[in-house]
């Protein structure tokens, strides 16, 4: 008779057998910077990640490489909104600031910072596009990523990552870079972004809430699985070196479905809703915080990611290292 508990006796023995396994190098570390000075403010529905300007940006810097976590993910905040969204893409925008300080100092200058493309931030009425007549416009939209993305790369960014979800950006963004020069530089693109309320808390962090409607005409509808494949297949024929699949923890069979059908390396975006209730449950004392994170943490491995973006990050990197 097959007896499975045989080898769950010890945990010497149950580490032999473990399956799966989550890495510092593996976590990317989600960074809010903000125009200004002398800022550091927390953001309401995210206990523990705030926004920095930059002339404070080096406290959460410094933590993030004494935990030796390897990459941020850059997400900017302008002091000046317009209907094009001309911060996004203005060389000396926020993001592109943020991103020569962080290169000219020889402390970060090691770390894989990736820069998140997008407009929504950076737009008056907060859509991830240009509009004409309450539309969102897909076409008209891609120089202004592309250019946003050179700009990135030009200011030192290791990774460009696009995560408005216009169709074909990804294959805009490739010929812009290697145009002006940065053939070096992948994408990590969003490819499968669903319409989701797990972004809620983020659109406070970031200032980027959709003045009207909603982003359902350009982010994928939650109940469709195979559509994602068409969009990480697509994303790739365009050129994405890696691939984004966000929120994680609702949706870990699309993580499953690309692993199984592609042979790219998987991010898995564990997105602050996800962090949220996380956080919020842990705080009434109903859940153990650490096991609740390592054991998500795993589930995104155990689905087939290589990656994890998570606003955990700084939490994962201490308890791996009290584990060791
Ligand atoms: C911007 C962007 C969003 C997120 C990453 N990039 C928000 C959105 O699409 O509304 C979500 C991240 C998170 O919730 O942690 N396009
Ligand atoms: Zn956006």
């Amino acid at each position: 008779m097959d007896r499975t508990r045989r080898l769950r006796r010890t945990e010497n023995l149950r580490s032999m057998v473990r399956e799966n396994h989550i890495r510092v190098d593996e976590l990317i570390y989600p960074v809010f910077v903000i125009a200004g000075k002398d800022i550091c403010k927390e953001v309401s529905s995210m206990p523990g990640i705030n926004q920095y300007s930059l002339d404070r940006l080096h406290e959460e810097l410094d933590r993030v490489v004494d935990a030796k976590i390897k990459s941020i993910l850059l997400f900017g905040i302008p002091d000046h909104k317009d209907e094009v969204g001309s911060g996004a893409y203005d060389a000396h925008g926020i993001v592109p600031e943020a991103i020569r300080y962080i290169k000219s100092q020889d402390k970060y200058k090691d770390l894989v910072v990736v820069a998140d493309v997008c407009l929504c931030e950076y737009t008056s009425h907060g859509h991830c596009g240009l509009i004409k007549g309450g539309e969102i416009l897909n076409d008209e939209t891609l120089p202004l990523l592309a250019k946003a993305s050179v700009e990135y790369a030009k200011a030192g960014a290791d990774i460009i990552a696009p995560s408005d979800m216009m169709d074909k950006r990804v294959g805009a963004i490739r010929k812009a870079l290697d145009e002006a020069g940065y053939i070096n530089t992948p994408i990590m693109s969003y490819s499968a972004k669903f319409a989701s309320g797990y972004y809620g808390p983020f659109r406070d962090a970031a200032h980027s809430a959709p003045g009207f409607g909603d982003r359902k005409t350009y982010q994928m509808d939650p109940a469709n699985g195979r559509e994602a494949m068409r969009e990480v297949e697509e994303d790739l024929k365009e050129g994405a070196d890696l691939i984004i699949a966000k929120p994680a923890m609702a949706y870990s069979d699309i993580i499953r479905d690309i692993a199984n059908n592609f042979n790219v390396p998987i991010v898995a975006y564990n997105v602050s809703g996800e962090y949220s209730m996380v956080k919020a449950a842990a705080a009434e004392g109903w859940i153990d915080e650490k096991k609740i994170v390592m054991e998500n943490m795993i589930s995104f491995k155990r689905a087939g990611a290589k990656m994890v973006i998570t606003y955990h990050a700084l939490d994962v990197a201490k308890w791996l290292k009290e584990d060791e």
